[in-house]
C-alpha cells in the first residue's frame, strides 16, 4: 500500500512537461482505487521562495497550481491537495536533517552548482533545497507504506538525497529499527525527459515550454514554433528525431500514432502536417478539462476549502511523524 507523494514549484504556469513527466502519473495513482494507496500532492511555495521576489505572484502561481490539479481531474476525496508552507513541521524536520547532511553533500546539488557556476550569488535557501524535499517526503511516512514519489528524471539527484537522508537518520537515532523508509522514485521512461519547441528539456529557464492550458492563438504559435528541421515535404522524414512527433506520441492514440510514423516515413508529409494534427490533439486532451478550469476559477473559496482540508490531513501525519522524530533525536516531547 503505497503513499504517493509529490511536488511542484509554483513558480510559473505549469507545462506540458510537468503535466506528463508528473501531474498525470499524481493523479492517476492518487484516484485509483484499487490501489488503496493514500496520496499527498503539494505545492512548494517554501522552494519557490528560492528564486521568486514578487508575493502577488507567488499567491497567483500557488492558486493556479490548485485549479490546475483539480480541473486535470484530481479527486480531492481521493489525494490530500495543499500548500507546503501550512505544513511548519517541514521546516523543523529539515532543521533535523541537516544537522546529519554533510555540507559536501548540499554542495554536489545541481541547481546550487549551477548557479555557483553562473558566477550568481546562490542563497541559503537553494544550498539546502534537497533536504527541504526530502522533509516534504518522509513527512508523509506511515507505518507499513511504501513512499512512491512520481517525478521526471530531472529531480533523480533530490530523489538519491531523500533516501540518503533517510538512511542517515536511521542509522544515527534507530540503527535496529529504522524508522523512515527508504522512498521510491516513480520515473515513467518514455515521459522522464518531456523536449520542448527547440528539442531541449522542457523548461520554464529556457522559455521553450507549451502551458498546459494553452489555447486558441497563443497555442497555436506555439506549436508552429517547434523546431523542426529542413527536409523537403515530399522526402522521407524519421519521426523518433522530430520535436513535433516527440509530443504527438503522448497525445494520440496507438492507431493514430502508428498511422503518422508511416506517413513521415512515406514522405510528403510534412512538419506543418503534423503540427496541425498536434494542436488537435492537444485540444481533445485539454477539451474537458479547460472547462472545468473555467468553472473552477469562478468558485475560488471551494478551491480554498479544498487546500485547507488537504492541509489539515497532511499537518496530522506530519505532526505524527515530526513528534517521532523529536523523541528520538533526544527533543523533550
Ligand atoms: P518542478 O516544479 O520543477 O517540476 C514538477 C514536476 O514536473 C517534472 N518535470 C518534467 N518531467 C518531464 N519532462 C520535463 N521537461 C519536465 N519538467 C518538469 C519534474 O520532474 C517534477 O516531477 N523539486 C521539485 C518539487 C518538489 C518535489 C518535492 C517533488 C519539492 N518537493 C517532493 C517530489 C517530491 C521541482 O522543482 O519540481
Amino acid at each position: 500500500l503505497p503513499v504517493i507523494v509529490s511536488g511542484i514549484q509554483p513558480s510559473g504556469t505549469l507545462h506540458l512537461g510537468n503535466y506528463l513527466g508528473a501531474i498525470r502519473q499524481n493523479i492517476a495513482l492518487a484516484n485509483d482505487e484499487t490501489a488503496r494507496s493514500e496520496a499527498f500532492l503539494f505545492i512548494v511555495d517554501y522552494h519557490a521562495l528560492t528564486t521568486l521576489r514578487d508575493a502577488d505572484a507567488l499567491r497567483r502561481y500557488t492558486l493556479d497550481v490548485a485549479l490546475d490539479y483539480l480541473a486535470l481531474g484530481l479527486d480531492p476525496s481521493r489525494a490530500s491537495l495543499f500548500v507546503q508552507s501550512d505544513v511548519p513541521q517541514l521546516t523543523e524536520l529539515t532543521w533535523i536533517f541537516l544537522c546529519l547532511t554533510p555540507t559536501a553533500i548540499l554542495e554536489k546539488g545541481v541547481s546550487y552548482k549551477d548557479k555557483v557556476a553562473q558566477g550568481l550569488t546562490a542563497n541559503g535557501g537553494l544550498l539546502t533545497y534537497p533536504i527541504l524535499q526530502a522533509a516534504d517526503i518522509l513527512a508523509y511516512t506511515a507505518p507499513g507504506r511504501d513512499l512512491v514519489v512520481p517525478v521526471g528524471a530531472d529531480q533523480k539527484q533530490n530523489l538519491e538525497i531523500s533516501r540518503d537522508t533517510a538512511s542517515r537518520f536511521n542509522e544515527a537515532f534507530c540503527p535496529d529499527d529504522p524508522f523512515f523508509p527508504l522512498p521510491e522514485p516513480y520515473i515513467l521512461d518514455e515521459v522522464s525527459v518531456i523536449p520542448g519547441l527547440d528539442g531541449r528539456k522542457m523548461s520554464k529557464s529556457y522559455g521553450n515550454t507549451i502551458g498546459i492550458f494553452d489555447e486558441g492563438k497563443d497555442l497555436k504559435k506555439k506549436v508552429m514554433s517547434i523546431v523542426s528541421d529542413s527536409t523537403p515535404l515530399e522526402d522521407p522524414k524519421d519521426p523518433d528525431a522530430d520535436n513535433t512527433f516527440a509530443l504527438i506520441r503522448h497525445f494520440a492514440t496507438d492507431d493514430e500514432r502508428a498511422e503518422i510514423a508511416e506517413a513521415y516515413r512515406a514522405g510528403g508529409y510534412g512538419y506543418g502536417h503534423a503540427k496541425k494534427a498536434l494542436l488537435g490533439m492537444i485540444d481533445r486532451h485539454f477539451g474537458e478539462a479547460r472547462e472545468r478550469r473555467r468553472e473552477l476559477a469562478a468558485r475560488p473559496d471551494d478551491v480554498r476549502d479544498i487546500l485547507q482540508a488537504g492541509a489539515e490531513a497532511a499537518r496530522a501525519r506530519a505532526s505524527d511523524v515530526t513528534a517521532q522524530v523529536r523523541d528520538a533525536v533526544g527533543f523533550l516531547n
